[in-house]
């Protein structure tokens, strides 16, 4: 069966927003990702899943290379832009820049990364894996700068959120699960 584009079910999932730049035939370009994941530590891989007629599609398989830029808190604008309009018709970054965004040069990649985003992944094109009807492109990290004082912007259910830490459970309920686990062991106890 299938999973739509703004399905109940399909609003379940929170992410954050991977703000992916790429340079090539349609110029430096950005733009808004939810699909954003980081598959590996060693390699750092992360994939993002994109719609194959974006225009960032032909830029990173041009380049073989881009940058992911998790989406700060204070970022929704970035989001809103970067999500809203294809680089086949707008300069985004350009555009973003007159909005009062700055991009600065990767240093591993010939891409531009974004000034302010909780994290910043320059990654090198490792694979390209077609299924259903999206793409997932996996970078192979070659730089990461992260920025302590931000956050990264959450989204769900076509919204943007903030996190809010929960307790985890009471140190009481942890030894009452880690004891009937010990109970439910598939290894006899020594
Ligand atoms: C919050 C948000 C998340 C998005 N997540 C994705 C995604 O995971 N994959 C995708 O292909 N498009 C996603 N999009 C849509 C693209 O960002 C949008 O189609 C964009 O215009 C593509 O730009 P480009 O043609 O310049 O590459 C998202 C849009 C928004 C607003």
């Amino acid at each position: 069966m299938d999973l739509p584009w703004g399905d109940p079910r399909s609003n379940k999932f929170a992410t954050s927003i991977g703000l992916i730049t790429s340079n090539g035939p349609h110029g430096h370009d950005i733009m808004a990702c939810e699909w954003t994941h980081h598959l590996s530590y060693r390699p750092g891989l992360i994939a993002v899943s994109l719609g194959p007629t974006k225009a960032t599609v032909e830029n990173i398989r041009t380049l073989k290379e881009f940058g992911i830029n998790l989406c700060a808190t204070d970022q929704t604008i970035l989001a809103s832009v970067a999500g809203g309009y294809s680089g086949r018709d707008y300069d985004k970054i350009n555009a973003l820049k007159d909005l009062g965004f700055q991009f600065y040069q990767a240093d591993t990649i010939d891409v531009l990364m974004v000034r302010g985003a909780s994290l910043s992944v320059e990654c090198k094109l490792f694979k390209e894996v077609k299924f259903g009807d999206h793409v997932m492109l996996i970078g192979e990290v070659s730089e990461a700068i992260h920025d302590s004082e931000k956050e990264s912007l959450i989204y769900n259910n076509g919204k943007y959120w903030s996190l809010q830490e929960i307790d985890k459970p009471h140190k009481d309920t942890r030894q009452n699960i880690r004891d009937i686990l010990k109970k439910h062991s598939k290894h006899s106890q020594q």
